[in-house]
């Protein structure tokens, strides 16, 4: 764990509901190393974007808030951060890529216009040497014609190339974490293999730590060191990408694995985990996935499962492991 550049330990975020506090996430602890790339997937509304909105300070208060945890950025516990010392950490140490890239860009001003200002922001340079920067930036996503490009309107752009922007905006100050989240869900399938490419380079050539949030497991796959799945809230299974796609552990895991569409049957049916991700807070008693779990055993409904180390960097929380090992939490 010592060069974990990020850490979260039992981050709980929750929104007001009422007189409720409805925890969204739900005691959840990570770590992500210097140069890591770590995948967090899971369905709609398992609390993979408040846990990066978290992470950033972003949580809309109200109704939200961060209730309890630490989120540790170098040693420094970012739940304490004053909002001042936020601002510099946002793009400057920590970036984060958002699902849709035009919530994220000004149609009021040109893709140049957008990156100098983002560099600026966070290095004491000149207008002629952040131009510079953006172009070269903008060469370093794989956009060609540089030069020209920054001359242009983010609506004069395609899907795929707003995307990369974003990217090099992200990337504009040099970030030891970028929190990418769902960044190329709204891409088709060529698009999102070269956005990968180019996430996976940077964090090579560059060390970034990526924290990439995605439904999709085939993404993980991809560019991934380590996964974690969650589910309502809470983390279910965490390993490494080789161990979760070869030996998934967790029957919710199990379940996104095999929904996954795969080559070689061409003519079955799509599988899909029957049911739907509960709602924050509604479950209190017993393992969330229960309702929808094939396995369910009587214990399931009564005990809330613990997450259990299964070997090193392995864990699930589920019931089925309880004799195997011990439990961590
Ligand atoms: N501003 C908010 N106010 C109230 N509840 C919220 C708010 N934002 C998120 N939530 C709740 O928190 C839960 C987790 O949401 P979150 O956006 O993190 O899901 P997600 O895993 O990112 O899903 P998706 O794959 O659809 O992006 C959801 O039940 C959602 O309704
Ligand atoms: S604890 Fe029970 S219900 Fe939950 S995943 Fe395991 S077997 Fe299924
Ligand atoms: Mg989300």
């Amino acid at each position: 764990m010592e060069q974990a550049v990020l850490q979260l330990k039992n981050l709980q975020t929750t929104f007001q509901s009422g007189r409720r506090e409805i925890p969204a996430v739900d005691g959840v602890s990570l770590h992500i190393n210097k140069g890591e790339v770590v995948g967090i997937v899971g369905e709609s509304g398992c609390g993979k974007s408040v846990t990066s909105l978290s992470i950033m300070r972003l949580i809309p208060s109200p109704p939200g808030k961060i209730n309890s945890g630490e989120i540790v950025f170098k040693g420094e516990d970012l739940t304490k951060a004053s909002p001042k010392r936020m601002k510099q950490v946002r793009g400057k140490e920590i970036s984060m890529i958002f699902q849709e890239p035009m919530t994220s860009l000004n149609p009021l001003f040109t893709i140049g216009n957008q990156l100098v200002e983002a560099i600026r922001n966070h290095n004491k340079v000149s207008k002629k040497e952040a131009e510079k920067k953006a172009i070269d930036l903008v060469k370093l996503v794989g956009i060609p014609r540089a030069e020209e490009l920054i001359h242009n309107y983010p609506h004069q752009l395609s899907g795929g190339m707003r995307q990369r922007i974003m990217i090099a905006m992200a990337m504009s100050c040099d970030p030891e974490v970028l929190i990418a989240d769902e960044p190329t869900t709204a891409l088709d399938v060529t698009i999102q293999a070269q956005i990968l490419d180019l996430m996976k380079s940077l964090n090579q050539s560059k060390g970034t730590a990526i924290l990439l949030i995605t439904h999709d497991l085939g993404v993980v796959a991809d560019i991934c060191n380590r996964v974690i799945v969650m589910y309502a809230g809470q983390i279910v299974e965490e390993g490494t990408v080789r161990m979760i796609l070869k030996d998934p552990k967790h029957p919710y895991t199990q379940g996104l694995i095999r929904s996954l569409p795969k080559l070689t049957e061409r003519e079955q049916e799509l599988y899909s985990i029957p049911g739907t991700v509960p709602q924050p807070g509604s479950i209190e008693v017993g393992c969330r996935f229960a309702e929808r779990c094939e396995y369910a055993f009587d214990a399931c409904f009564t005990e809330n499962p613990p997450l259990f180390e299964l070997e090193e960097s392995r864990a699930c929380r589920c019931l089925l492991y309880r004799e195997e090992e011990e439990s961590v939490s």
